[in-house]
């Protein structure tokens, strides 16, 4: 008999990493066009493709321009839109009032996607940060943002995100209640059919940068928002803002940022066993883009890293400003 020491010695871990085939064989998570969502700028005119300077390769899309994004989407089989908003300043108000009008961008650009590329789906924000003056998600007052102001505005605009068409209403402004709230509204406007995906665990995050460039806030943007988003030191919160979300009414769940939260990813996936996404966030693809630019690594090879370590974390999907590129890269475009 061999002793326990000789069968442990004989044990060798690399066997099944000696060639493509054995790899391919015992990979235990996979990235598909399938996992991918696809966060895309829409910007007011015509014929419009504005280079975020922040963001390389990343571009604000007039509406037209956006239909033509969702068509190269869905023809490489990505299953999710999720549009934002570069709001004109003189729409914006204290209140965020423009989200309620059916004429703005996010509802005329989700009527044509919806008109052109039925087969894609749409998920909105219910925030009202890229329609407040100081560039906060909530109802400014005294220097406070009101609770339950916000969730009835936030609410009011679910249900009509969704008459304009979108399938999944997605706030990502962290106000208490607003998904039972948007539930609320959503069933009594006729939607029972229309999902929310909570941003269950949204962190008070310097990685937002780039994205608030891309909309216009970052000029506006008064003080911080840690009175409402979580503080990146705490995890347990994470988990009881995630339960509260899901007992409210909330279909899928999600983390942001990224990468530096695979462990709430993680533990979220673990506890609640929902559908669970993740928002590589702007920060996360500019400091890719920026040292590839640079040489300094693979921009290719990290993207599709950083992505597969969100599967392994346990994700679902994620939102991603890599969609298209690694959608072409997989399908060998
Ligand atoms: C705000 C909002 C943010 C993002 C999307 N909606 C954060 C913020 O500006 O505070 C960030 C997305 C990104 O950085 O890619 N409701």
């Amino acid at each position: 008999m061999r002793s326990i020491d000789e069968i442990t010695n004989s044990r060798r871990l690399r066997r099944m990493r000696k060639a493509d085939w054995s790899r391919r064989l015992v990979q235990e998570n996979k990235l598909t066009v399938d996992d991918l969502i696809w966060p895309i700028f829409l910007v007011e005119g015509e014929n419009q493709k504005q280079p975020v300077d922040a963001m390389p390769g990343v571009e604000r899309l007039s509406v037209d321009m956006a239909v033509e994004a969702a068509k190269q989407a869905s023809d490489l089989g990505i299953p999710l839109l999720a549009p934002f908003a570069n709001v004109p300043l003189e729409k914006k108000d204290t209140t965020g009032s423009h989200i309620l009008d059916e004429d703005n961008i996010i509802h005329r650009a989700t009527i044509a996607i919806k008109n052109a590329v039925p087969e894609i789906g749409v998920m909105t924000d219910a925030a009202l940060d890229p329609f407040t003056s100081h560039g906060h998600d909530g109802v400014l007052r005294d220097g406070v943002i009101v609770n339950d102001e916000t969730v009835d505005i936030i609410a009011r605009a679910a249900a009509l995100q969704a008459s304009a068409g979108a399938d999944i209403i997605a706030p990502s402004d962290m106000m208490d209640g607003r998904i039972g709230a948007i539930r609320d509204a959503l069933d009594s406007a006729d939607h029972e059919d229309v999902a929310i995906m909570s941003y269950a665990t949204k962190y008070a995050s310097a990685y937002y940068g780039p994205y608030r460039e891309a909309i216009g806030t970052s000029g506006l943007l008064k003080g911080d928002k840690k009175t409402y988003y979580i503080d990146p030191a705490n995890t347990d919160e994470a988990l009881r803002e995630t339960e509260q979300d899901i007992l409210e009414g909330a279909d899928m769940v999600m983390v942001k940022p990224g990468l530096p939260y695979l462990d709430i990813c993680r533990r979220v996936k673990d506890t609640f066993q929902m559908p669970t996404f993740v928002y590589q966030v702007s920060g996360e693809y500019a400091m890719i883009e920026a040292a590839a630019a640079n040489g300094w690594v693979d921009g290719d090879r990290v993207m599709v890293e950083s992505l597969l370590a969100f599967k392994r974390a346990g994700c679902d999907g994620i939102l991603s400003y890599f969609a298209l590129r690694v959608a072409k890269d997989l399908q060998g475009q």
